[in-house]
């Protein structure tokens, strides 16, 4: 099986929910803590031996780049102050892959985002991330993955179990049988309660396998003109290539809207060993106020 040498991350969306604070500021460079979350994909590919990433952007999301580059002011002033600490901090981003860049005009949906990536990862497998999903856990959900697809050899998507009511926000698999990694049946995008085939939702990781173009070209613009990923999974399972979902081990944090960022700001301090005590402390009036 080719292993999976490169991923794709996405980052051309609009984050409207995250407004005003998107305005000007790319939705994947807001900190968890002080790490923008984009680098947090970055680093779950890492460990999954992938290094090389290409980043797909908006117009006017060229921070993204500014950040994985080595040119910026705070680079020449830890250089300049030659302190090794601060300078693995500054120009470690840069360090950590090989970065490439293409851009996505417009907002025209997931699929359409991952064939303006087409040029450098044709024709092997590859991983997709979504940036504001944040997974924590004891071991990286692309390195899960991509041993995943060492014994599927077809797309291998994550998924986890969502709440009932949470089921008309997510792509939801249909499972052909039991097992993990399991095979699929179908997806379906956003179902309702009442049409939902399981409870298994899609989230922002996935190993795509080599076909996926040739079913990117065949899925028509859907709702809004957008063109959906879960359209080309679709395709494959139709050309009778197997699809299979993956529930990863791990807790992951929807950092695209305000809850699911702040709680996984608070997560995330509260595993690191200089932020979880003062972090309780100051919590625990707020949460629990005592009585004047
Ligand atoms: P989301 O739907 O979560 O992000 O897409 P969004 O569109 O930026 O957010 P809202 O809904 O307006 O608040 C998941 C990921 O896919 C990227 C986004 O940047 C995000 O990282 N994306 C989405 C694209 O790159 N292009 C698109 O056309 C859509």
């Amino acid at each position: 099986m080719t292993p999976v040498r490169k991923a794709v991350i996405l980052a051309a969306g609009l984050g409207t929910r995250m407004l005003p604070a998107t305005k000007a500021v790319p939705k994947e460079l807001l900190p968890i803590v002080d790490k923008p979350l984009i680098q947090y994909a970055v680093e779950e590919c890492i460990e999954a031996g992938i290094d090389h990433i290409v980043i797909v952007l908006g117009p006017g999301k060229e921070a993204i780049a500014e950040h994985f580059a080595e040119r910026t002011r705070a680079d020449a002033y830890a250089r300049e102050k030659g302190d090794a600490g601060l300078i693995a901090r500054v120009s470690g981003p840069a360090r950590l892959a090989r970065f490439d860049y293409a851009m996505q005009e417009e907002a025209l949906g997931i699929a359409h985002a991952v064939a303006c990536a087409r040029e450098f990862v044709e024709g092997e497998p590859f991983a997709l991330l979504f940036p504001d999903d944040i997974i924590v856990g004891a071991r990286s959900c692309v390195a899960q993955l991509a041993d995943a697809f060492a014994t599927t050899g077809g797309t291998t998507i994550a998924v986890q179990r969502v709440p009932r009511a949470d089921i008309p926000q997510y792509g939801i698999v249909v499972p052909d049988g039991e097992g993990n990694p399991v095979r699929l049946r179908g997806v379906v995008e956003k179902p309702s309660i009442e049409e939902a085939p399981s409870d298994l939702g899609i989230v922002g990781r996935y190993i795509l396998s080599d076909t996926i173009f040739t079913h990117i070209d065949r899925t028509p613009p859907g709702k809004n003109g957008e063109r959906q990923i879960t359209d080309a999974f679709a395709s494959q399972l139709a050309a009778g290539e197997g699809v299979f979902g993956l529930a990863y081990e791990g807790t992951r944090h929807d950092t695209g809207r305000p809850l699911g960022y702040l709680v996984a700001n608070v997560a995330v301090a509260l595993a690191r060993e200089d932020l979880a005590g003062p972090l309780r402390d100051r919590l625990r009036p707020l949460i629990a106020p005592e009585a004047p």
